[in-house]
């Protein structure tokens, strides 16, 4: 998501947020802007839409003896809340001009604050979450128990906050002082010699210092010069956090340690499934973000397709599973680019679900384009706030990966996946397919997911090897039912697309029709278990499967729930998932398999972020 930085030391503070903005680059592009404290009671602010080298020419235009100054912030923005123009970028200052504020995460509760500002008179700038928590701390400055404490101000207001935030503010009046706070989003502490940094990441910081602390969740810092304190959001001083030396290079550093962005990509999948399902389950109802659509029109929808290509496809094959479950509507999932040339049947009660990372696929647009010419409604899930496709369509869902570099998607799909299941509760909620407590309890499990799908990346290193163990087969098949099958298509389609493998994924129930006869010795399967206990009859008919392809000669290879014993005899390699409801077991067994591509491609020796051929938006037809 975005990206933030805040310093206080001896240097030019615009060279060091300037600097700090372009290693920090690759968390978002929307926007970017910077504060700089002149020491004399003055705080310039810059900010501009597009990428980093927007705001560097703005920058070069204006002079930078504008920007005199040793302290002060930056902010890269990974748009959610208002399109990444000028006036939504990052710094938002309040009404006098005096205090600034630099954010990354989503205010929760920022709709009411917002209400409550504008009813006291203040007039707000911008169309984001982020800007009623300057207006917030303005106020607490001036008037009540904090009036004239910049620190103790930003502190009340923080302890108002629901969401996931990291905030930095800055005040005209104390230039030698940052104050920045976390909750379920990232921030360091770079302590140098007479300088201190803050930043949601090492990388803005490593070439000045390597002595960094991680701060614990809910916890502020205050930073001078020569000292850092951390406290609670109350001001109490006992708390926990881990000063730590960074080993890395700065190449490394971007990459999270990784050595390449993909891993650390992969790495990032709680994250990202929690920041996609955050904020959009408010007062027991599913909300999505925009949303041009009545109720009414949800109810009378009668079928919905589903649009999309390469891994988003793969998300919408699982979708159709749980939209159809839920709701009771007919679901069909299409490649986008076949959608439009075979004349699909659509009217105003048809409902088009378009899924895209990029929100530009060329074949996606245009299907969007022909469902919307034959007046059916369109709800675009996509990762990128404000692209042609949420643009076009009439009701938005967001993923919030931040941007994702690897061509090959890991985070977005999971993330994908994610809003899609959402989308389902929307729509059996509207058309009330689903009592308010049973939507209220599907959610409870999908937020649940987040926490398996860490542990289960905890326990990835047998992956790996056996990934190294068999990087020079010449072939590997994946079978899957079920929700398993898109899960078998999409570990085919990483494993051909990182590392150039035959691969291919088959429904289980079809191996008799053709596939087995591809079975030789040797040959490695990888299998994706339903779970003994939901899909009991599904469960022992995969388990015949893998006994048929063993007596054959295979290499099986088993992705299956903890605790299935049945299995292990048949598995020569089993890898376990944690436990989860059925319809959401792909949240879990995609990971094994993303990662067994990309340890496979590594050991044949490619570059897992750019794979040949390959491009991450494909733009033309
Ligand atoms: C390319 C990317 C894939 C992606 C597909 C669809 O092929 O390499 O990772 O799944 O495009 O892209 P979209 O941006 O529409 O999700």
């Amino acid at each position: 998501m975005c990206g933030i930085v805040g310093y206080v030391g001896h240097r030019r503070a615009l060279d060091v947020v300037v600097e700090a903005l372009r290693r920090m680059e690759y968390r978002g592009y929307d926007s970017a802007g910077i504060a700089i404290l002149d020491g004399q009671g003055g705080l310039a602010v810059e900010r501009k839409a597009g990428r980093l080298s927007n705001l560097e020419a703005e920058l070069d235009e204006i002079g930078e003896e504008h920007f005199t100054g040793t302290a002060g912030m930056g902010h890269t923005r990974w748009a959610t809340h208002g399109r990444p123009t000028d006036r939504n970028a990052h710094p938002h200052r309040d009404a006098s001009g005096k205090v600034a504020v630099v954010h990354n995460g989503i205010i929760e509760n920022f709709a009411p604050l917002r209400e409550e500002l504008e009813k006291s008179g203040v007039e707000l700038a911008s169309d984001t979450d982020t800007e009623v928590a300057v207006h917030l701390v303005a106020r607490a400055y001036e008037e009540g128990p904090t009036a004239g404490n910049f620190v103790d101000s930003a502190r009340s207001v923080l302890r108002r906050l629901e969401g996931a935030f990291t905030l930095v503010f800055a005040h005209a009046d104390h230039p030698g002082t940052i104050v920045a706070a976390r909750r379920s989003t990232p921030l360091v502490v770079g302590v140098g010699d007479g300088e201190m940094f803050i930043a949601s990441d090492v990388a803005a910081f490593i070439e000045f210092t390597r002595e960094a602390v991680e701060l614990g969740q809910d916890q502020v810092v205050v930073i001078t010069e020569d000292s850092y304190t951390v406290t609670d959001f109350d001001g109490n001083s006992e708390v926990d956090t881990r000063p730590f030396t960074i080993d890395w290079d700065l190449a490394a550093a971007e990459k999270g340690g990784h050595d390449y962005f993909m891993l650390k990509e992969i790495e990032e999948q709680p994250a990202a499934v929690a920041d996609t399902l955050r904020g959009h389950f408010v007062d027991g109802r599913i909300v999505l973000d925009e949303q041009r659509l009545s109720d009414q029109e949800l109810r009378d929808i009668d079928k919905v397709f589903v649009v999309a290509c390469g891994s988003s496809y793969h998300s919408g094959l699982v979708a159709k599973y749980a939209i159809e479950h839920w709701t009771r509507l007919p679901v069909e999932v299409e490649l986008a680019s076949e959608f439009r040339y075979r004349d699909p049947v659509l009217d105003r009660s048809t409902l088009v679900v378009a899924i895209s990372q990029s929100g530009e696929t060329a074949d996606t647009l245009e299907a969007v384009r022909h469902a919307k010419d034959q007046k059916a409604r369109v709800l675009a899930v996509c990762n990128t706030n404000g692209a042609q496709i949420p643009r076009e369509a009439d009701a938005v869902l967001y993923t919030r990966t931040g941007p994702e570099i690897g061509v090959a998607s890991t985070k977005a799909f999971l993330a994908q996946m994610a809003a899609n299941y959402l989308v389902g509760l929307a729509l059996a909620q509207a058309r009330g397919t689903k009592y308010p407590d049973e939507v209220a309890r599907e959610y409870q499990d999908l937020a649940a997911m987040p926490e398996k799908i860490a542990e289960l990346l905890t326990g990835m290193d047998p992956v790996r090897a056996l990934a190294r163990e068999l990087s020079d087969s010449p072939a590997v098949l994946f079978l899957g039912r079920h929700v398993g099958y898109p899960v078998a298509l999409e570990g085919a389609l990483k494993l051909k697309e990182l590392a150039y493998m035959h691969a291919e994924g088959f429904a289980a129930g079809e191996l008799k029709h053709g596939p087995i006869a591809l079975i030789e010795d040797g040959l490695p399967v990888i299998v994706v278990m339903p779970s003994p206990k939901g899909r009991a009859v599904l469960h022992s008919k995969l388990l015949s499967n893998i006994r048929e392809i063993q007596a054959r000669g295979a290499v099986t290879v088993v992705i299956a729930e903890e605790g299935d014993e049945t299995v292990r005899p048949f598995a020569d390699h089993l890898f376990e998932i944690p436990s989860a409801p059925s319809l959401l077991q792909p949240l879990l067994s995609t990971v094994p398999l993303q990662v067994f591509a990309a340890e496979v491609a590594q050991s044949r020796g490619y570059d897992v972020d750019k794979p040949r051929n390959l491009a991450k938006s494909v733009t033309v037809e």
